[in-house]
């Protein structure tokens, strides 16, 4: 399976850079595994680092070589990205092999609370991006201004129409460039309520879910007759897993369904509230 990593350019706990690059691994389709990037812990680029940072920068830089492709979202500050991201960026751009960035299918986006989107942020992103050898893809002009208006109190991404279908344009772009189509993929959505497998226009299965404080609640799956025997209910339940693990959810499994899948399943259960 494809790894595609979600970098957030912010180290703040409550960001919509990071809340916009979880839902970006949501729109990934089910053959394609998201995967977080963190930089909240990377120390401030220098020639003269203690063990401990230097474990903590070859980390982050196995990580970045571990992908295929990447999703770097960053806010703006003072018309800028912001120095977190930066540093990050530096730091993976000189390894043993060179820069870890190099040749990677990269989509960058800029959120902002204003509406100009952060253009020049995203600007400046792209600018190094380009320099550590990043391969920018179209659309490369994706700025996602008043944001706070794109995500409901879950933090589920609610843009308009355009917007979505814009993102789902670039998510397309995303996984075209990094390759390894599966015959079995499946286009995922997901809204207040619903995750949807979708085979075209053509609804495959879905799993109906209640969210409450971080509580992912797996009320029901459902797959279509013609789609059964393939394995869609356990993909639709993997999913479900990555949702939870993406946004930080504990799960309560609710149907029988989902409790069969935590049998069979073990390594699974980490995630089960206590
Ligand atoms: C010092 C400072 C400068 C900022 N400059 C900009 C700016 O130039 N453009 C902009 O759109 N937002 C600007 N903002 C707003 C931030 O982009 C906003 O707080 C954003 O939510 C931060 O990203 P995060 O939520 O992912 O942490 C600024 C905020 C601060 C504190």
């Amino acid at each position: 399976m494809k790894k595609i990593g979600l970098i957030a350019g912010s180290i703040q706990t409550e960001s919509y850079a990071k809340n916009i690059s979880q839902n970006l691994g949501m729109l990934l389709p089910s053959d394609f595994l998201p995967e977080i990037i963190k930089i909240d812990d990377l120390p401030l680029f220098s020639d003269h680092l203690s063990l401990d940072d230097i474990e903590e920068c070859e980390a982050f830089r196995r990580s970045v070589s571990s992908v295929d492709g990447l999703c770097l979202v960053t806010p703006e500050i003072n018309h800028g990205m912001p120095g977190c991201l930066k540093n990050a960026i530096d730091i993976a751009s000189v390894s043993d092999n060179g820069s870890c960035w190099s040749g990677k299918p990269t989509l960058t986006l800029s959120v902002s609370t204003g509406p100009m989107g952060g253009l020049g942020a995203s600007r400046d992103l792209k600018q190094v991006a380009l320099t550590v050898g990043m391969e920018i893809l179209q659309p490369s002009e994706i700025y996602l201004g008043t944001v706070q208006k794109m995500v409901n109190q879950n933090d589920i991404l609610q843009g308009d129409a355009m917007t979505m279908d814009f993102l789902r344009l670039a998510i397309t772009n995303l996984t075209k460039a990094v390759g390894g189509l599966d015959a079995s993929r499946f286009a995922i959505q997901l809204n207040e309520k619903q995750l949807i497998f979708l085979d075209g226009e053509v609804t495959v299965g879905s799993c109906d879910f209640s969210l409450q404080n971080g509580m992912l609640t797996i009320l029901k799956i459902q797959v279509k007759p013609a789609y059964r025997g393939r394995g869609v209910a356990s993909q639709i339940m993997t999913r479900c897993l990555v949702f939870g693990s993406l946004f930080g959810l504990e799960i309560i499994p609710q149907c029988s369904y989902a409790q069969a899948f935590f049998e069979k399943h073990p390594s699974a259960r980490k995630m089960l509230a206590q």
